[in-house]
């Protein structure tokens, strides 16, 4: 007998408090003010993080062709199942150390390691990219990310001529009350070398100009706007090399839903909704949602030889 769980994207429409409409430039200057009121991110006695967070706009990517999202409503409005499954969880998130943070890098790789965000920080030179962000759940926001291009970090990672796919894995840590209900732990990922040699895939380490905060995946996480949300795996702490595409968090949960690819695409429904609009946090105005979330130029070549995969969900 096959057991329903609700899941947070599961929440019908209604229940999600309805949001004042904001949409202004202004939310630029609103975000600073937005974060600041929220609880510091590292401890005093952690070191701070002043390598993430502030860094130079890359101008391929100042425009991402919508008004960027109030903070407060992309750092208060959040997936992150491992502290629960509502959208508030930013309070609890809170409590997951951002300092120390070390990092794996293993599998098909020349020499396996160890490495210390800080290290890793030091090492790669951040910019700051404005991405549209779709989630599955069908809402969105437009934030800047602080980060540097996933490439970079597979150079480092210096990966085997043979190795073909990029694993995400995710914290496991005392604070995340989720971590005792049923999924399948540890939260992972995985995109082909391809797609993480891709320019849009990304690694952020930063959001409206400050550190990544832990609600939103901090110290670092995975961002790839032209695919559903849930494929951007939040707070990484391992990242390994393959030649066999990963079983990964939501596929393991439920494979006739949540497939690998999850590129983004109006005209493929959800197996129980339609995926053709988006809510935009903030205004909540709904507006058509975009064949790889309007990145089909960068990206539409990745899929061309991959008719019989399922591209979409
Ligand atoms: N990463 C982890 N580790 N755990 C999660 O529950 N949720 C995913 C993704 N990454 C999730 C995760 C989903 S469904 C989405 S839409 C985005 O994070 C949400 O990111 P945001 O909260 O920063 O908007």
């Amino acid at each position: 007998m096959q057991v329903i769980r609700r899941r947070g994207w599961e929440i019908p429409e209604h229940r999600v408090t309805p949001e004042p409409i904001v949409l202004n430039r202004r939310a630029w200057l609103a975000a600073a003010g937005a974060l600041a009121i929220l609880p510091a991110i590292a401890r005093a006695d952690q070191p701070a993080a002043a390598a993430a967070g502030s860094a130079p706009v890359n101008p391929a990517f100042s425009n991402a062709g919508r008004a960027v999202t109030d903070a407060k409503y992309a750092t208060t409005y959040n997936n992150y199942y491992e502290f629960g499954t509502d959208k508030s969880i930013w309070r609890e998130a809170q409590a997951l150390p951002q300092r120390p943070w070390t990092i794996r890098i293993d599998g098909m790789v020349g020499k396996p390691r160890t490495i210390g965000i800080d290290d890793l920080l030091a090492q790669i030179p951040q910019e700051e990219r404005i991405y549209r962000h779709r989630c599955v759940e069908a809402w969105a926001m437009t934030v800047p990310w602080t980060g540097f291009p996933l490439s970079k970090l597979v150079k480092l990672a210096d990966p085997l001529a043979s190795a073909r796919y990029v694993v995400f894995e995710t914290a496991q840590d005392k604070s995340m009350p989720g971590l005792s209900d049923f999924y399948p732990w540890p939260y992972t990922e995985g995109v082909t070398i391809d797609e993480a040699a891709n320019e849009l895939a990304f690694i952020s380490t930063g959001l409206y100009g400050k550190p990544l905060p832990p609600q939103n995946g901090g110290p670092i996480r995975l961002t790839l706007p032209w695919k559903y949300g849930f494929k951007s795996a939040k707070s990484i702490v391992r990242i390994s090399f393959t030649d066999k595409r990963p079983a990964t968090f939501w596929e393991a949960l439920q494979a006739s839903e949540y497939g690998f690819w999850a590129n983004v695409n109006p005209a493929v429904p959800h197996p129980r909704w339609s995926q053709a609009t988006e809510r935009l946090l903030g205004t909540n105005e709904r507006i058509p949602t975009q064949l790889f979330n309007g990145y089909a130029d960068q990206v539409a070549a990745l899929y061309a030889g991959l008719k019989n995969e399922k591209l979409f969900m």
